[in-house]
């Protein structure tokens, strides 16, 4: 049976959907108004399951509603940005060289005293701590010995198989000789350039880009390209192409899954063309998948399922998911694995053994996936309710990314408010954020900030919101105001 039409040849889940962007332009549907469900819509439309699904997909493509996990679909606050503003990606290759100042910013902001806005990963609250202690409880009393034994350079053997069944949920096979573990991600990256590139090489990454990427290219004096991204699917591919045909590239950085400032997700079909781009000028892609496995609504695949001549460098650890300060890492190096062993091996000899063999015991239970899907829900109802307060009391002309995973929003301010001057307001109005200036190459994003929603939604958290509203709020009323009291006629 074919698709009912109307008189226009339109779909007829088109129609719906039009209808439905028509009514949020007009305002009938507000931002926060919840949506029929596709049981209500049918009934209402006397139309199929498949048409009312395709009309909720088709808008929630288009940016104008989202599905909150358990809770429904409902009208986006505000649009996401596409290419965020104030992005001037440099066209050629730079130095990087502002990592004092992101270990300045860093340092401020990991103060406990703060209400931690701008911490990137979860708060003690979300993880399994008894499941943690209990684990680590059992490697230390039973095997004390083994415990302070150095480890191997690749790592303890059962966590290795732990990892390569992961990976079975990321979308492909591997080994438990193809896992080096490694401390952190953070690591892993780095180990990763270090095995592709040579000090003065280029490496193309996202913009923005999280900080952690800075430092290491900065501590192994390679250039950055930054390429573009659309803050729902990521780096830009065309832009990409472009500098592969005209710059000499040593590899691509990028966090194809929940990136972190924008949380953009890149559909599977553009991960397939940059592993077929980079494949055509044989160069490796890093994929920094420290977010894969914090999807709201589960696992998308890695860029790696699709590689079949092993150019892809898979790094991720379990800082996102388990225990950030017990430093576990893996990476996946593909063709690149002896150098990146290598490498291991010389920079600290192993990763510390009694964490290893705790995360492999917490692994080898069914607590991590337990786990995983409560810390899923918990951040799509902590991500939804702040994007709904930031929505209430920032200044007009504030645009929002929507990230579908990951612990950060990307907020792109009125040009009036500096980022910069607002995190200090920030701070010593006891909140930390990130400033965007930290997020890019010559001064970053100076009128965007990066908030972070990793713990359970509380009203300490809505209020340290409403505080970074109230002040963002006043420097962009102060500064559309001082041209306008300059140009009063004096009284006197
Ligand atoms: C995109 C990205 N990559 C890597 C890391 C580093 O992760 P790890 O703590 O496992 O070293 C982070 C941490 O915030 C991150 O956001």
């Amino acid at each position: 049976m074919g698709r009912r039409l109307p008189s226009g040849g339109t779909p007829l889940y088109e129609r719906l959907a039009q209808r439905y962007v028509q009514a949020i332009e007009a305002g009938t549907l507000r931002p926060g108004d919840k949506l029929p469900s596709v049981r209500m819509l049918c009934a209402q439309e006397a139309c199929s399951t498949a048409t009312a699904m395709q009309a909720l997909a088709r808008l929630e493509s288009l940016g104008f509603i989202e599905a909150r996990p358990r809770l429904g679909t409902f009208v986006r606050s505000v649009r996401t940005p596409a290419v965020p503003e104030g992005t001037r990606p440099a066209a050629r290759a730079c130095a990087v060289t502002h990592s004092a100042l992101i270990a300045q910013v860093l340092t401020a902001v990991g103060d406990e005293r703060l209400v931690p806005l701008g911490v990137s990963g979860p708060r003690p609250s979300l993880l399994p701590t008894e499941d943690l202690a209990r684990a680590a409880t059992a490697v230390y009393r039973r095997g004390a010995g083994a415990a302070v034994r150095y480890e191997s350079p690749s790592g303890f053997m059962p966590l290795r198989r732990a990892v390569a069944r992961r990976a079975l949920s990321w979308g492909f096979a591997a080994r438990p000789e193809d896992v080096v573990v490694t401390n952190g991600a953070s690591e892993a990256i780095y180990l990763a350039l270090s095995a592709v590139a040579r000090p003065g090489d280029a490496v193309a990454i996202e913009t923005p880009a999280h900080y952690t990427i800075f430092q290491a290219l900065e501590a192994l004096e390679l250039k950055a390209i930054e390429v573009p991204c659309h803050a729902d699917t990521g780096m830009d591919l065309d832009a990409l192409g472009r500098i592969l045909q005209s710059q000499s590239v040593a590899a691509v950085l990028a966090v194809p899954n929940f990136s972190n400032p924008l949380g953009s997700c890149m559909p599977e079909a553009a991960k397939r063309r940059l592993l077929s781009m980079l494949g055509g000028h044989d160069i490796p892609l890093v994929e920094d998948d420290v977010y894969g496995d914090v999807g709201f609504s589960g696992r998308p695949p890695a860029v790696k399922a699709f590689d079949r001549t092993g150019q892809v460098l898979l790094c991720g650890s379990f800082s996102k998911t388990l225990a950030p300060g017990w430093r576990v890492g893996y990476i996946l190096a593909g063709r690149y694995h002896e150098r990146v062993l290598l490498r291991k091996f010389s920079l600290n000899v192993a990763t510390a053994t009694g964490p290893q063999r705790a995360i492999a015991r917490l692994l080898d239970s069914t607590a991590y996936d337990r786990h995983l899907r409560r810390l899923r829900t918990a951040l799509a109802d902590s991500a939804a309710r702040m994007t709904a307060t930031i929505s209430s009391c920032f200044p007009s002309g504030t645009r929002l990314s929507h990230p579908t995973g990951g612990y950060t929003l990307w907020v792109e301010l009125p040009g009036e408010v500096d980022a910069f001057e607002l995190y200090s307001e920030a701070l010593n109005a006891g909140v930390s954020l990130v400033p965007g200036q930290l997020f890019g190459l010559h001064g970053g994003f100076p009128h965007c900030i990066r908030l972070s929603y990793g713990q359970a939604w509380s009203e300490s958290l809505r209020s340290a919101v409403q505080t970074v509203g109230r002040i963002a709020s006043r420097m962009a009323r102060s500064a559309r105001e001082a041209p306008a009291r300059l140009a009063e006629p004096s009284r006197a």
